[in-house]
C-alpha cells in the first residue's frame, strides 16, 4: 500500500473517532506559489541576513532597510495565489466537517491558507498583511499596495512595523497555546513544507508526538522531525496534498466525486 492511501487511511480513522485533523505548514507548502523559502538553495535567509532585517535591534538600527526587505516579501506574497498545496486542505476541511475539524497552524505569515478557504488558522509567526505600530496600540490591516515612504510611520509619529514575530520576539499573544492545544488533542497532525528548525514553533509537533498523535510529512526532503514519523510522504506539497485529499475522499465517499479541483 502506498504512503498516500496509508496517509488517507489514517486521516479518515481518525476523522471518525471525531479527533482533529490539524496541519502544521511552514514556507515549502507556498513555494509553489513563488513564495521562496528560507532556508535550502535559494532560500531568503541567503540573500539577507536575518539579524538585519528579521530582528528588533536590525529594524530599530536602520528601519528603512527592514522595511525594504517586509515590502519586497509582502509584494512576493500579493502576488502568489493559494496554490493545490494550499486548496487540498481547504477542500479536506469541508470534506470532513461532519466528522472533525481540520485547522491549520501555520509559520508563514503570507495568508494563504486563508486565501484557499481554510477557516480556522492559526498564525504563529503574524502577518505580511498587517502593520502596527511600536509605541501606541495602533494596527492596520488594510494596506496600501506601496507605501509612499519607508519606513511608514503611524498618525502618533512613531515608527510602524510589520505584525510579524522576528528572531527573538516572544510570539503573538495566545497562539502558541492554541496551537499546543489543538497539537496535543489532534488525531493525525500533517507536517507540511517546514524545516522544523525555528523555535518554539518547531516544539508543536514534538508536543503532539509525545500525546501519542500520529505525524505525517509532506516535504521532498529529510527533516530532523522524519525519523519521528509515522507516514512519509517524500513530494511537493502542489502534488502529494491533493493526491492526499482525493483518496481521503474516496474513502469517505466510495467512488463518489472525490476530486479536489482549483475552484
Ligand atoms: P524553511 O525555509 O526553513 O523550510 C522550508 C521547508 O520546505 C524545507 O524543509 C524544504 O525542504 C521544504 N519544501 C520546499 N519546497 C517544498 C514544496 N514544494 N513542498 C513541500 N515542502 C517543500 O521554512 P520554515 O520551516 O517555514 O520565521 O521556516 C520556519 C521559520 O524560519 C519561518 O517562519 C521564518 C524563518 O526564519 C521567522 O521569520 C520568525
Amino acid at each position: 500500500m502506498s504512503t498516500i492511501s496509508d496517509a488517507a487511511r489514517m486521516i479518515v480513522e481518525q476523522a471518525e473517532r471525531g479527533l482533529p485533523i490539524v496541519a502544521f505548514t511552514g514556507a515549502g507548502i507556498s513555494q509553489e506559489s513563488g513564495v521562496p523559502t528560507f532556508r535550502g538553495g535559494g532560500g531568503i535567509w541567503e540573500r539577507y541576513a536575518p539579524e538585519e532585517v528579521a530582528t528588533a535591534e536590525g529594524f530599530f538600527r536602520d528601519p528603512a532597510r527592514s522595511w525594504r526587505f517586509h515590502e519586497e516579501l509582502r509584494r512576493t506574497c500579493l502576488a502568489g495565489k493559494p496554490n493545490m498545496a494550499h486548496i487540498a486542505l481547504a477542500w479536506m476541511e469541508n470534506a470532513l466537517r461532519s466528522l472533525t475539524n481540520c485547522p491549520v497552524i501555520t509559520q508563514n505569515i503570507d495568508g494563504l491558507h486563508q486565501a484557499a478557504g481554510s477557516s480556522d488558522v492559526t498564525e504563529l509567526h503574524g502577518s505580511c498583511h498587517r502593520v502596527r505600530c511600536v509605541e501606541c496600540n495602533f494596527a492596520d490591516e488594510d494596506l496600501p499596495a506601496e507605501f509612499p515612504e519607508l519606513p511608514p510611520r503611524c498618525e502618533c509619529g512613531e515608527l510602524l512595523r510589520p505584525d510579524v514575530v522576528w528572531f527573538g520576539e516572544q510570539l503573538p499573544h495566545g497562539s502558541f497555546d492554541r496551537a499546543r492545544l489543538l497539537a496535543e488533542s489532534a488525531g493525525v497532525m500533517m507536517v507540511v513544507g517546514t524545516s522544523a528548525t525555528v523555535q518554539p514553533a518547531a516544539s508543536i509537533p514534538i508536543a503532539a508526538l509525545q500525546h501519542d498523535v500520529s505525524l505525517i510529512e509532506i516535504n521532498p526532503v529529510c527533516t530532523t522531525l522524519s525519523e519521528l514519523i509515522d507516514v512519509t510522504i517524500r513530494d511537493v506539497a502542489g502534488a502529494a496534498l491533493p493526491e492526499l485529499a482525493e483518496r481521503v475522499g474516496q474513502l469517505l465517499n466510495g467512488a463518489g466525486d472525490s476530486e479536489c479541483k482549483r475552484e
